[in-house]
């Protein structure tokens, strides 16, 4: 089943793909330029790679056999077929638009209005072919289908998706993040080596480590990190399963004990303290899990994060939550446990700033959530970003957390390999190879 693998990741760029144009279709609405640089490179990679070799090598291999195999196919390939077949036209007449909104005015809102009518459909499409046609293809395929379906999708030698064209396509890849706006996140500009331990920016130290080890009996989950975070900066941590992300979090809230190195908060040694007294001096997380009371009510979680903070602020505190989170609000009075699991990372972000955070520890709070709840809780992240909180977020979602920080870490088993602002360690060969699947 390479063959899924593939459309998967290719998927993966897709919706990458799509989300910009919403970001940068929201920052057109707000007042910004249609750029036809940008658009011209999306849209060329759009009718090269999507028209012309993602969606024909679907229709000729996957969805042929499947027809075959499955009386029930057809219902949901006429459909995903259907727009396979329109997407040139509705691709030339997003051209249109585009040509027509270089001239300002009112074709710009309707150039907007047709992009996010565009990568709704995208995102749509791909929600069914994974919801509804990967899982009848696994149902029902044989092992002689997928291989012969496998062997049409691994040729190197096809002209259309083969090795010499895909180079094509993630060179035009590239001239999208290369154009994007700088805001956007995928607007790498330097590329090349980074120094290990690059500087952070200017501006005053709030978290300094040195020498940080932590162990779990006789295995060593942090061999000697050394960083530093800067008020109001958001610095990424990333790094696949297992290199130490939610370990280090945990040793700097003080859940998790050090075994060596030094950890200075406001310029104090709170190497020593305890976790309680962290979270008192402004060191608050949103754990891995999020770990919220499930028998507990909403606003009896939201109460615990004030725990360590004087009573008089908490109706206060909890109103301002409320206001970032209106849903918690609706439901206060429900137990935790009746909550999705995006109002959970809500709830559990909610709980963390409850403390009243001088620095926020995010423990992958895109983890397990749907493509649009992860947007929604990047878009917290943000938000929370540029009312100047400080805050360390670990993610998994390298791509999704370079692109809002001002700087990251990678870690790799237990030490960090490579640090960089966000821009530089999202256009990082190594970093592109191994955490973005470019
Ligand atoms: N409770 C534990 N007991 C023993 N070893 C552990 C424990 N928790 C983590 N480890 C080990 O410590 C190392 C770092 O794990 P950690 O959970 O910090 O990684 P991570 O980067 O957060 O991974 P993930 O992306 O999966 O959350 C791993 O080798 C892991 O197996
Ligand atoms: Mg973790």
């Amino acid at each position: 089943m390479e063959s899924l693998r593939i459309i998967t990741e290719e998927h993966q760029n897709l919706w990458r793909i799509a989300t910009t144009i919403d970001l940068v279709a929201d920052e057109i609405e707000a007042g910004g330029k249609v750029d036809p640089a940008f658009f011209g490179s999306v849209f060329d990679y759009i009718e090269q790679f999507v028209d012309r070799a993602h969606h024909p090598k679907e229709d000729d291999y996957l969805f042929r056999i499947l027809r075959q195999r499955s009386a029930e196919a057809a219902v949901i390939l006429d459909r995903l077929q259907a727009e396979h077949h329109n997407g040139p036209e509705n691709l030339k007449a997003l051209r249109r638009k585009l040509a027509e909104a270089a001239g300002g005015g009112e074709a710009n809102s309707q150039f907007v209005a047709a992009l996010r009518n565009y990568t709704q459909g995208l995102k749509g499409h791909i929600r069914a072919e994974e919801k509804d046609a990967m899982p009848l293809a696994r149902e029902v395929l044989t092992a002689e289908d997928w291989a012969e379906i496998d062997r049409a999708f691994l040729d190197n030698a096809d002209p259309v998706f083969g090795e010499k064209a895909s180079a094509e396509f993630r060179e035009l890849f590239h001239r999208i993040a290369s154009l994007a706006p700088e805001s956007v996140g995928l607007g790498a500009r330097s590329g090349g080596e980074l120094q290990p331990g690059a500087g952070p920016r200017a501006g005053d130290v709030l978290l300094s480590v040195s020498g940080l080890e932590s162990c779990y009996g006789r295995i060593k989950a942090l061999k000697g990190i050394d960083f530093e975070v800067r008020r109001g900066e958001t610095v990424a941590l990333v790094g696949s399963n297992g290199a130490g992300k939610t370990t280090l979090l945990r040793t700097l809230s003080g859940v998790q004990p050090a075994s060596a190195g030094r950890i200075y908060f406001g310029g104090d040694d709170i190497s020593g303290l305890r976790s309680d007294l962290r979270m008192k001096a402004g060191i608050c997380q949103s754990p891995e899990g999020r770990q919220v009371f499930g028998p507990l009510s909403i606003e009896d979680n939201l109460r615990l994060g004030a725990y360590t903070q004087p009573k008089s602020q908490v109706p206060e505190d909890l109103e301002k939550v409320y206001a970032m989170f209106p849903i918690l609000k609706e439901k206060r009075n429900l137990p935790a446990g009746t909550l999705s699991g995006g109002q959970q990372q809500m709830l559990a972000i909610g709980r963390a700033l409850m403390g009243r955070p001088k620095l926020l520890l995010l423990d992958e709070p895109s983890m397990g959530l749907a493509p649009l709840l992860v947007q929604e809780v990047f878009n917290v992240v943000k938000a929370l970003k540029a009312q100047g909180m400080t805050i360390i977020l670990a993610e998994q979602n390298a791509f999704a957390a370079l692109a809002i920080a001002d700087r990251g870490y990678v870690l790799e088993t237990g030490n960090i390999t490579l640090s960089g602002t966000g821009q530089e360690l999202i256009s990082n060969e190594q970093v592109r190879a191994a955490y973005l699947g470019m």
